[in-house]
């Protein structure tokens, strides 16, 4: 099983890129994880969407050949970052190459609302026409991690936060169950 994570920031110490690594390191035995890069997109420009250059081409080819998505965001302003926007506007154009894949949402957060309103934004957008991401139903599923100072380990940068990996395990069996479904 071939998974593709998006994360929706691109600075070094981001709390959200150490979620992507240690769902890539934890469930190692359960599928293949790339996590892709949206740093080098350039701004989606309707000019030159079917004539995209080589990293545009390159990402919407891993999205495609993903078997699912996880989409991990910081909340910026109440919403999503523009760099994550960004990408997923280039994947929502041409090939549609979203429509129909089996897709999760995650986001860490340093306050106490671990994400809520931009992953209700989030969901807007993967509903949109263009999109139509095959979404992990929220109830039960929402992986909204606050308070994300004390959850990482220091040193390696990874989650250890005990309760929050019980229940991202439980989220992450649900996400395999919907990819793996006919
Ligand atoms: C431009 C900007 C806007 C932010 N807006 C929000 C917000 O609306 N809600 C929130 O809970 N945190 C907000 N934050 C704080 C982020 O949640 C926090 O910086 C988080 O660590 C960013 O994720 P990262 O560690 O993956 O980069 C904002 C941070 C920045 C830089």
């Amino acid at each position: 099983m071939k998974i593709a994570i998006l994360v929706g920031s691109i600075r070094k110490e981001s709390l959200n890129m150490k979620l992507a690594n240690t769902i890539k390191d934890r469930y190692i035995n359960k599928f293949n994880t790339e996590i892709l890069d949206i740093r080098n997109l350039p701004y989606y420009d309707q000019d030159i969407e079917t004539t995209p250059p080589e990293s545009v081409k390159d990402f919407k080819q891993k999205v495609k050949e993903a078997d699912g998505i996880i989409i991990i965001t910081p909340e910026y302003n109440w919403s999503i970052p523009g760099v994550l926007k960004n990408a997923l506007d280039w994947l929502s154009r041409v090939d549609q190459v979203v429509n129909g894949k089996p897709t999760m949402t995650a986001g860490v957060s340093l306050g106490l609302m671990g994400t809520i309103r931009a992953q209700l934004h989030l969901r807007e957008i993967l509903a949109a026409p263009g999109v139509q991401a095959k979404l992990l139903k929220p109830a039960g599923n929402e992986v909204l991690i606050n308070l994300a100072a004390s959850k990482f380990d220091e040193i390696t940068g990874e989650l250890v936060d005990k309760g929050t990996l019980k229940f991202l395990d439980e989220v992450i069996e649900q996400f395999i169950a919907l990819v793996s479904q006919k």
